[in-house]
């Protein structure tokens, strides 16, 4: 891989200037030890433009928000035409036309009849366990257990935190977290020999927790993100799926990185053959521009909420539940979906040479490609968050104009579906020419 050429498009950039601002604190940061953040004053297609003039391209779509580029101009002006029209409104007592049609498209391509918005992948994911669990208590039935899987990770509020794998994240906060029974996760790539007998293994012991009876399972279809681009195979989710059902448990899918294209079809579970009961939905979801999180919901979830009894309701809300800004956001991000769906069904293809190259270097181990997330290990040793050979290699690609954020050691590309193919060539050349001078 010696002498790899960078395409013209990336400009070799001096050191970065970067700095602390007095009055801010910045999301799973140490200051005493990080790099301070680079300053960014605009953002186009897959670019950021950096305050001194420099580009990088955003080859992570922005913590896997950004799904068709940064300042899309057809969401931007769906979003600006909406704030001069209806802004905000309580979605307690009113129902408005962008609601209207997200849920119904929603509904439609994802076969879950019922919408509920909030915020945030977190708040999506407590969403989904709250129905789950209150569904269950309002039939009168005692199901106690909750199941998620080794390496989750759901998100940062407490229910999230608590499904999540226990980690540093969550230490501090070990004894408020509810308990949750966890299955392993038989995690593939490329060549690997003993992903047969590591699935077997993880349905045995589901097969043995789901005796208890269980009121949902949860689980991240097709990859699990931030436990380091963890990917498992269809017929693994399948036999999950099959096992679940048996229990007469809930399936909760946690799409929120998953959702939208993401793996190569519009949802992970729609690619790996499964059909949850309950599904969360975030960062894509409006293209990545607004911060809002939707919970899907079958039907017959919705039914068990309605009665006479007050205590039968759903008693959960945030401020700017239905944001009108949000929802034509996303309608707009579901058109581009809708018009262009080779962007998201090809991607994969477009990615596999290059990864297949980057294979072949010694520092590359356990390559996994999925739609548009291609993965590698740097090193032999298990994928560790806290390795800082990732951080190393992420300071030397940014030097050939490309921002990646690895998950301790390991590496992976996730970037927005606009991205042309001599962008992408600069990726990988610039990984490439990193790890050469490694
Ligand atoms: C699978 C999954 N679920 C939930 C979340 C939490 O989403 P948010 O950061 O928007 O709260 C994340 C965030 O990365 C995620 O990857």
């Amino acid at each position: 891989m010696n002498g790899t050429q960078l395409p013209e498009c990336l400009d070799p950039v001096a050191s970065p200037g970067s700095s602390w601002h007095p009055n801010l604190w910045h999301p799973t940061t140490q200051v005493a030890t990080a790099e301070p953040p680079l300053r960014v004053v605009a953002g186009k297609g897959v670019w950021l433009e950096l305050e001194d003039g420099r580009r990088l391209i955003d080859a992570i779509s922005s913590w896997w928000v950004t799904l068709h580029g940064h300042a899309e101009p057809r969401i931007a002006t769906a979003i600006a035409t909406q704030a001069v029209t209806l802004e905000q409104v309580i979605f307690a007592n009113f129902r408005h036309p962008p609601a209207e049609r997200l849920a119904e498209r929603l509904s439609a391509v994802t076969g879950l009849e019922r919408l509920f918005f909030s915020d945030n992948g977190s708040t999506a994911v407590e969403v989904a366990l709250k129905i789950a669990w209150q569904w269950w208590h309002n039939r009168g039935e005692q199901r106690s257990q909750l199941i998620a899987f080794s390496g989750a990770y759901h998100g940062d509020t407490f229910g999230a935190m608590a499904v999540g794998e226990r980690s540093a994240f969550s230490a501090a906060f070990e004894p408020l977290l509810f308990h949750v029974a966890r299955a392993p996760w038989p995690a593939t790539w490329w060549a690997d020999a003993t992903v047969e007998a590591r699935e077997q293994e993880a349905l045995q012991q589901l097969d043995s927790l789901l005796e208890t009876p269980t009121a949902a399972v949860i689980l991240e279809p097709l990859v699990q993100g931030a436990s380091g681009m963890a990917m498992v195979r269809p017929a693994f989710l399948q036999a999950v799926e099959q096992r679940v059902r048996q229990a007469g448990a809930l399936l909760i899918a946690d799409e929120v990185l998953t959702g939208f294209g993401r793996c190569g079809a519009l949802f992970a579970s729609q690619r790996a053959g499964i059909q949850p009961d309950l599904m969360a939905l975030s960062k894509g979801l409006t293209g990545g521009f607004l911060p809002m999180g939707v919970t899907m919901a079958r039907e017959a979830l919705f039914e068990g909420f309605v009665g006479e009894q007050p205590q039968l309701t759903f008693f959960h809300g945030h401020s700017f539940t239905g944001n009108p800004l949000g929802c034509v956001a996303a309608l707009a991000s579901l058109d581009l979906l809708e018009e262009n769906p080779d962007r998201y069904r090809g991607i994969e293809e477009r990615h596999r040479p290059h990864l297949e190259r980057l294979a072949a270097h010694q520092q590359v181990k356990r390559p996994r490609l999925l739609g548009g997330i291609a993965a590698f290990d740097l090193g032999a040793e298990p994928a560790s968050y806290f390795n800082p050979a990732g951080k190393e290699l992420a300071r030397r690609v940014r030097e050939h104009g490309v921002f990646l954020r690895p998950l301790g050691s390991v590496v992976y590309l996730m970037p927005p579906l606009c991205m042309e193919a001599a962008e992408l060539d600069a990726c990988y050349a610039a990984i490439a020419t990193a790890l050469d001078e490694g």
